[in-house]
């Protein structure tokens, strides 16, 4: 029988485990966990994403600040406004949606938030602890924390004598993905694009996970009998059969088919999508234990 993890219990169940440690840290020490996140302009799904981001932030009874700013807003006063939430002690975890405007210039935005509240672990600082098999000392981004906790609760922590490929060398996803299965002890192979026969190598994947962008490329001959799969791609594709322009969401591998083979799989949507909030709610609460001196909880 094949396990479809069901990420948004998984998920559900993070954030009780934050639930708990936020009552904990602010029963103990006095300290209320602190959020912001920071939009800028009006796309509509960045608005819907960042409504859902503060909106949790609340439920988990953090202070949730969400400053929308105008599109026309400059590198300048974005820069600032870093800095005030920088120096804010309320503050534990900064966001800055994206993508920015195309005026804007993400990168020196993202490196000038303070590491230690670079809850969305794209600072260098960050890259480089997890680079390093630093865990325990920075913040990980949240993607992949999240289909690391899938992991975890399908193997164990060790991962010693299993073999991992990721498909897809992004600095967001790939390459700390393929970081974190490396520092629980697989055997690790980053194919992408360039890879030569990409379906021998995804066969020999105990842990297949797929990050890139391409609807339903993983097919049922690509994956070992018995392998985890976590797809981590979402594709909008068009669904005639749910009706003229009707359209659908698809992750990067071909579900179906791939469930016959794997005996864990995660699906599109309802898989990792739910675990990148709440592993953002996560970080929150591990930054703002380690401001209050106190160890953080695990996830
Ligand atoms: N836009 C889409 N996903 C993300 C994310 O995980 N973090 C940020 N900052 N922006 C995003």
């Amino acid at each position: 029988m094949t396990t479809v993890i069901d990420g948004k219990a998984v998920a559900a169940s993070v954030i009780e485990t934050v639930k708990s440690a936020t009552q904990t840290l602010e029963t103990e020490t006095g300290v209320r966990a602190g959020l912001a996140v920071v939009i800028v302009g009006d796309d509509p799904a960045s608005h819907a994403y960042v409504s859902a981001k503060s909106r949790m932030a609340k439920e988990c009874g953090f202070l949730s600040v969400q400053h929308t700013l105008p599109g026309e807003t400059s590198q300048e006063e974005l820069a600032a406004l870093v800095a005030e939430l920088n120096a804010d002690p309320s503050i534990h975890g900064i966001l800055v949606q994206l993508p920015l405007p195309k005026h804007l210039q993400s990168e020196p935005i993202i490196q000038s938030i303070l590491p230690e509240k670079d809850v969305d672990g794209l600072h260098v600082v960050n890259a480089g602890k997890v680079a390093t098999g630093d865990l325990d000392g920075g913040l990980v981004s949240c993607t992949p924390a999240g289909a690391m906790v899938f992991v975890r609760r399908t193997h164990g922590g060790d991962l010693s004598g299993l073999n991992a490929v990721v498909i897809g060398r992004s600095n967001l996803f790939g390459k700390p993905m393929s970081a974190l299965l490396l520092a629980a002890n697989a055997t690790v192979t980053t194919a992408h694009s360039r890879t030569k026969d990409l379906a021998a190598v995804c066969r020999n994947a105990d842990i297949l996970v797929a990050a890139v962008g391409r609807p339903e490329m993983v097919k049922a001959d690509w994956v070992k009998p018995g392998a985890l799969v976590i797809d981590v791609g979402i594709n909008r594709v068009a669904a005639p059969e749910r009706g003229e322009g009707r359209t659908k969401l698809v992750g990067d591998v071909a579900f179906e088919e791939c469930a016959k083979v794997a005996s864990v799989i995660t699906p599109v949507p309802g898989g990792v999508g739910p675990m990148t909030i709440a592993m953002l709610m996560a970080n929150t609460i591990i930054a703002a234990y380690r401001k209050a001196g106190q160890n953080p909880p695990k996830f």
